[in-house]
């Protein structure tokens, strides 16, 4: 069912410093920091070939990473993204097989303007998972 990895996602309490180490010291393509209030998040993307790195950090007090911060202040993977060519039929299997979807179950917007949804890191081997439909 699951395809492609989109992306992981790592926030960090420096996001000019967290780019600044991928671009001058690992040496990757380090996109500029964009703003996305309705996700609460600041995000640097960072371009590989075979996948995808976002650099995330809180926008505003109701942030939903501000609390992962603070409990893994040196930064640390906030979650994983796999790629789905169905996400309602994907979510449909999930919930059968006993998974719990965050939020209202139903897919949102996420942050390259495709529906998403996020699994319970409980379900899933202690990992936030993020499905993307493409
Ligand atoms: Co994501």
């Amino acid at each position: 069912m699951i395809g492609r990895l989109n992306h992981v996602a790592i926030a960090v309490p420096d996001l000019e410093a967290a780019s600044a180490q991928y671009r001058d010291t690992l040496g990757a393509r380090v996109g500029t920091p964009q703003d996305e209030p309705e996700h609460g998040v600041t995000v640097v993307f960072i371009e590989l070939p075979n996948t995808k790195i976002e650099l995330l950090h809180p926008l505003g007090e109701a942030s939903p990473i501000k609390g992962f911060l603070e409990k893994n202040p040196a930064g640390g993977i906030h979650h994983i993204c796999y790629e789905v060519e169905d996400i309602r039929a994907a979510r449909d299997r999930l919930l059968a097989a006993g998974a719990r979807v965050l939020g209202s179950g139903e897919p949102r917007t996420g942050a390259h303007g495709k529906p998403v949804l996020f699994l319970h890191p409980k379900d899933f081997t202690g990992t936030l998972v993020e499905l993307e439909e493409v």
